[in-house]
This record gives structure tokens, C-alpha cells and sequence, in this order.
């Protein structure tokens, strides 16, 4: 599934890491990530590689279940890999709010997300999360989140005030 997959991820040793992506992670993948991440391979080239590794998305998907999060924040969803892998993961009633300027990458996977029939737990703000980072604190909406994540790529912002 691509030589770069060993490049990545949480576990160092290459021949361990294929035998588990082999035998444990690619055969869990929900067919709608595998299918997100064969489309953003296919239409966003080497940059497609910003999203989180196959081993990564289950681990994300167990800490949610095992912490029975219900609302969540993620700060850069590029094509929306660990967007859609958090909706998912979520109870139907749960929420992630997923924010990022570019929206031409989330429009690549928002198809799957559609299929995958989570759409009604996401709400994508299309800006810079700076203001609306500022405006969440500033409304009295920090402090009401069971988990952000924030990737490297996504600069210049700073979660105050809530996560865990
Ligand atoms: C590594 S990618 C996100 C990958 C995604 N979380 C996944 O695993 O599928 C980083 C994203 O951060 C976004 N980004 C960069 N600066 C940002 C900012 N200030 N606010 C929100 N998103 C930002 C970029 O547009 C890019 O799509």
C-alpha cells in the first residue's frame, strides 16, 4: 500500500510494521478511509501523505471509543482522513468540529464521508483556526471539548482553554 508507509507511523521496526499494517490495520480500515485515501492519493499527490497513517486512525478510533468521547475539535483536516476515521468513531449523536482553510482537499473527501453516512456529525468551519479559536473563547465555548488534536502542518494556531 505504497512504500512510504513504513516511513511513518508509530512503530519503527519496518518488518514488525508491515506484518501488523498486513495482517491487523489495512484489514480494519473502514472501506470509506480506504477509499478516502485512495482518492486523495489519486488527486492530491505527494501531499496526500498529510494524512494520518492507517495504524494512527485505529489507534485515534480506540482512544475515542475507550474514553467514550462525544464532542471533539481537530485543527487541520486537510482531505479529512482523521475527520472522517473521529466520525466514525463518534456515538451518532457526537460532534467533531473540523477546521482548515482549504477547503478544495476536504471537498476530495467529503464524498466519503457522505457514504460513510456520518456527515450529520461533522461541522467543517472553512477558515484559519486562529479566529475562530479566538471566537469559540471569546462566546464561552472552551473548555467543552473530550479531545482536539491539532497537526504539525496546521501553523500559527494554539488551543486555549480546552481538550484534554
Ligand atoms: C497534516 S494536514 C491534516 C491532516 C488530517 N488531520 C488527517 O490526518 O487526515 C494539515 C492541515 O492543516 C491545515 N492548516 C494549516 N494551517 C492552519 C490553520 N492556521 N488553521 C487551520 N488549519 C490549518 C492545512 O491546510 C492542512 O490541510
Amino acid at each position: 500500500m505504497g512504500s512510504s508507509f513504513h516511513k511513518r507511523g508509530m512503530l519503527r521496526s519496518e518488518s514488525l510494521l508491515k506484518y501488523i499494517m498486513e495482517t491487523s490495520a489495512y484489514p480494519r480500515e473502514h472501506e470509506q478511509l480506504q477509499a478516502l485515501r485512495q482518492a486523495s492519493a489519486e488527486k492530491l499527490g505527494s501531499m496526500s501523505v498529510m494524512n494520518v497513517p492507517v495504524d494512527e486512525g485505529i489507534f485515534m478510533s480506540m482512544l475515542l471509543k475507550i474514553m467514550n468521547a462525544k464532542r471533539t475539535l481537530e485543527i487541520g483536516v486537510f482531505s479529512g482522513y482523521s475527520l472522517l476515521a473521529t466520525a466514525l468513531a463518534l456515538p451518532d449523536d457526537g460532534q467533531v468540529i473540523g477546521i482548515d482553510p482549504d477547503k478544495e482537499a476536504y471537498e476530495v473527501g467529503l464524498p466519503f464521508i457522505r457514504k460513510a453516512g456520518v456527515e450529520h456529525k461533522i461541522d467543517f468551519i472553512h477558515a484559519d483556526a486562529l479566529s475562530v479559536l479566538d471566537n469559540m473563547v471569546k462566546n464561552g465555548q472552551a473548555g467543552c471539548f473530550d479531545l482536539w488534536m491539532r497537526t504539525r502542518k496546521a501553523t500559527n494556531t494554539t488551543t486555549r482553554g480546552c481538550g484534554s
